[in-house]
């Protein structure tokens, strides 16, 4: 599948879940087409938040969406085959709960549909270097993950351009995620550093006008 890079990716964990439809629609009006799931178990992260039946309602609600998700859970080789049929185009799982993460990476591509492994702030870029050239793309956690609305962490830039230099002298093809705290203030700074793919959570779905914003961080994104 081909993007138009940077992309911005709405979180809705940060959605009003009362209104889940008209607020994705809202997002996709303003020109989103990219939805990010944060998937918690309560267990990997000290959250919880929706499994693959909104993931289901949301692929229908939203057929054209490409829809990623985040699985920030234990066990994720257990769930992989649910959220594929709830219409994952993206399954991206941690790092830190893979005791096989090779073996996980090739169930989640066996499905037909894109893999990405996502590493907390603390985890070292250099533990996923044996997947890299088997993944689609890496999910570079720019807070620690469980909850939307928290504070970009400074190192990730750092971390970005190391990643972004790790994939260029390896000639890998993986894209970049960026996700938590990315706002109006930072976007065009982490879209610098290196980021494909920028997840908004709270910046997007806090807005009074949701297309409006979406629309204002694409703009920051294109600058
Ligand atoms: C955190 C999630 C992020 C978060 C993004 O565990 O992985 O996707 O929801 O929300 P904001 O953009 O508000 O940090
Ligand atoms: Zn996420």
């Amino acid at each position: 599948m081909n993007f138009n890079l940077p992309v911005l990716a709405p979180s809705i964990l940060a959605a009003d879940f009362t209104n889940l439809e008209s607020d994705v629609k809202a997002a996709l009006k303003g020109g989103a087409n990219w939805i990010h799931c944060d998937i918690m178990d309560g267990h990997f992260v000290p959250n919880i938040s929706f499994g693959p039946n909104v993931v289901k309602q949301l692929s229908k609600v939203a057929p054209d969406a490409f829809i990623d998700s985040h699985l920030m859970i234990e066990n994720p080789d257990q769930y992989i085959d649910l959220f594929v049929e709830a219409g994952s185009e993206l399954i991206s799982v941690h790092y830190e709960v893979c005791n096989h993460l090779h073996r996980t990476v090739q169930k989640i591509k066996s499905h037909g549909i894109m893999a990405g492994v996502a590493i907390n702030p603390a985890t070292s870029l250099h533990n996923i270097e044996p997947v890299l050239g088997d993944i689609d793309m890496v999910v570079l956690m720019s807070v620690n993950p469980g909850f939307g609305g928290q504070s970009f962490i400074e190192d990730s830039y750092d971390r970005l351009r190391e990643l972004s230099d790790i994939r260029e002298s390896g000639e890998y093809g993986f894209l970049i995620q960026v996700d938590g705290g990315v706002n109006l203030k930072n976007i065009t700074k982490v879209a610098k550093a290196g980021a494909d793919i920028l997840v908004a959570g709270s910046a997007v779905f806090s807005a009074k006008d949701i297309s409006a914003r979406v629309n204002e961080l694409q703009e920051k994104l294109s600058a």
